[in-house]
């Protein structure tokens, strides 16, 4: 499954369409934020591009209005206050940090010394919060130096380092190319910075409706009198993943189908709420072998079959479609988790018949992580309704419920977080959907064709490739913590492979608010890697050896 494209063939099926990247979305021949030609426009129902809020309400279809009418923001044209402001990346490097001192009111978190990911000794926040044992060193006085003389920043730089804020202190700018957290676009990021609700004001209902109106499309649901609900849960994916094997997947004997890390963890969680779960694996990079699907599925009878949409450990998108077939043909009920493929790739819950859809916010939605979707045919959770209790925060009948009955969710939600999905959502619409996933899909395109000039292998599955990221194997003579290391001195972050993966494999993701040159600026930092290492053979680079479990985590 590892490609070795040969730059004559252009690197194999996956590298065909390289000339129609450069028409997708100015993805080539653009330089604004997002690599899009089209910006959102002031003016009546739009985005008001200074202040990242919503002028007038945008139209948007087939949202029954439930009478919410207020605009859901409550800062000021001119911008939020200035303690709002701390972490502008406009502000003078030395009020950042001196704002950011205030903000924390001298107490900053116990730090210990632990061996990072990438081989470094770095400092690890453990715990905040008074539990931590908070305490209150002088923020501003600059920790010394080893030999006596002092950083440039003050302890909260030590802290943040290069991710404090773009071009902080001539640092480079951070640039996230791991599949989520992502970069934050400068609309998301005002639109949290100037927005402070309550999550019981009409104004937070609002949001929360318009948002459920605008994912609907990107999950492919057109009808207006659709029966899809759609939930939004505190947490990251695996919330809403849980919500729903909790829920749906614990009525009766379900199938889970997998064939990487992520399938291995829906069935992990599926055996927590249900005991009667059966495993149909295959080998990570492997195509689930729909045959092989079908006669399972004559063998049993299943209530419930769960799949992955894009394996983000290796980077395949499973066949959704012929597998909802399948399982309907059998009786049964199809769960996708398409937390890593939300916002990226064609999704058509309708049309495929997705029963139940989970994804996030903080992946190709590009927004904060923190907010877990679930998508759920009404049918569907009428029949779950008369489970016994389930869980108590992730139940999803509660949140659907309240949902339905209040548009508000029934705990206390990340607030911000949710303002930074609907911003996002809010620039998608704008843009168009297939416009936005074009320009991820170019990214990845363009990714490949660079790796196969420089002969680096990287995963490729014809016609299943996803655009979400590409694995790229390291050559024998690269470790991964060199090579992450090396990355992050340049502000640019990178994820290792997973599981049987792991070390052998890095990843580049092609998602969140890249700028148009950040894949190529990467992937030049990569090429000075390497050029290192081969320099080195002779004399082999010597690496920090870390101890790493074999199952690493997202
Ligand atoms: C396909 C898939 N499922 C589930 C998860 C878990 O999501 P989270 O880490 O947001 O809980 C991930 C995370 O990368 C994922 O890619």
């Amino acid at each position: 499954m590892i490609a070795t494209p040969s730059p004559s063939s252009g690197g194999g099926s996956g590298l065909a369409g390289i000339r129609g990247a450069q028409d997708l979305g100015g993805w080539t021949s653009t330089n604004n934020h997002s690599g899009l030609k089209c910006r959102p426009r002031r003016g009546p129902g739009q985005l008001d591009s200074r202040s990242g809020q919503l002028r007038r309400r945008i139209a948007i279809g087939n949202v029954p209005n439930q009478g919410v009418r207020a605009p859901y923001v409550n800062g000021t044209e001119g911008g939020a206050p200035q303690a709002q402001r701390a972490i502008s990346s406009r502000e003078p490097a030395a009020a950042t940090t001196n704002q950011l001192a205030d903000l924390f009111e001298r107490a900053v978190p116990v730090q210990t010394p632990v061996v990072s990911d990438i081989g470094t000794p770095s400092t690890r926040v453990v715990a905040s919060g008074a539990s931590a044992g908070l305490r209150a060193p002088a923020l501003r006085a600059p920790a010394r130096a080893p030999g006596g003389r002092s950083p440039p920043g003050g302890r909260l730089e030590e802290l943040l380092g290069s991710y404090l804020s773009r071009g902080h202190r001539g640092r480079p700018r951070p640039v996230l190319l791991c599949p989520g957290p992502v970069l934050l676009s400068a609309h998301v990021m005002r639109a949290v910075r100037n927005t402070n609700i309550g999550h019981r004001e009409p104004e937070f209902s609002q949001l929360l409706l318009e948002s459920a109106a605008m994912l609907k499309p990107v999950v492919g649901i057109g009808s207006a009198d659709s029966s899809y609900r759609i939930a939004f849960i505190t947490g990251s994916g695996t919330a809403a993943n849980e919500a729903v094997l909790a829920s749906v997947g614990a009525i009766g004997p379900t199938l889970v189908v997998s064939n990487g890390e992520f399938g291995e963890r829906l069935l992990a969680t599926a055996r927590r709420h249900n005991r009667d779960v059966r495993e149909l694996r295959f080998a990570w990079q492997e195509a689930i072998d729909l045959e092989k699907v079908a006669e399972e599925l004559e063998r049993r009878q299943y209530h419930l079959v769960v799949v992955v949409h894009h394996e983000t450990s290796t980077g395949m998108l499973n066949p959704i479609a012929a597998i909802a077939r399948l399982a309907h043909r059998h009786g049964a009920l199809i769960a996708v988790d398409a937390i890593s493929s939300i916002g990226a790739e064609v999704i058509a819950v309708e049309e495929w018949g997705i029963d139940v859809l989970t994804g996030a916010s903080g992946k190709a939605l590009s927004a904060m992580p923190g907010v877990g979707i679930v998508v759920v045919k009404g049918s569907v959770l009428e029949q779950s309704a008369s489970m016994p209790a389930g869980p108590q925060y992730l139940n999803l009948h509660t949140h659907c419920g309240y949902m339905r009955d209040h548009a508000q969710t029934p705990n206390t939600p990340a607030v911000h977080v949710f303002v930074s999905l609907h911003a996002s959502l809010e620039e998608s619409t704008l843009q168009g959907m297939a416009r936005v996933r074009g320009v991820i899909h170019a990214r990845a395109l363009f990714a490949r064709e660079r790796l196969t000039q420089m002969g680096l292998e990287y995963a490729d599955y014809p016609g299943t490739n996803s655009s979400v990221l590409t694995c790229v194997l390291l050559p024998e003579y690269l470790s991964f913590e060199h090579l992450a290391r090396h990355l992050k001195t340049r502000g640019i972050v990178v994820y290792n492979g997973k599981g049987a993966l792991t070390d052998r494999m890095f990843q580049i993701g092609h998602i969140g608010a890249l700028r148009k040159n950040d894949t190529r600026d990467a992937l030049r930092q990569v090429q000075a890697v390497m050029r290192q290492g081969t320099q080195a053979t002779a004399r082999p680079l010597q690496f920090v050896a870390t101890e790493r479990s074999t199952r690493s985590i997202s």
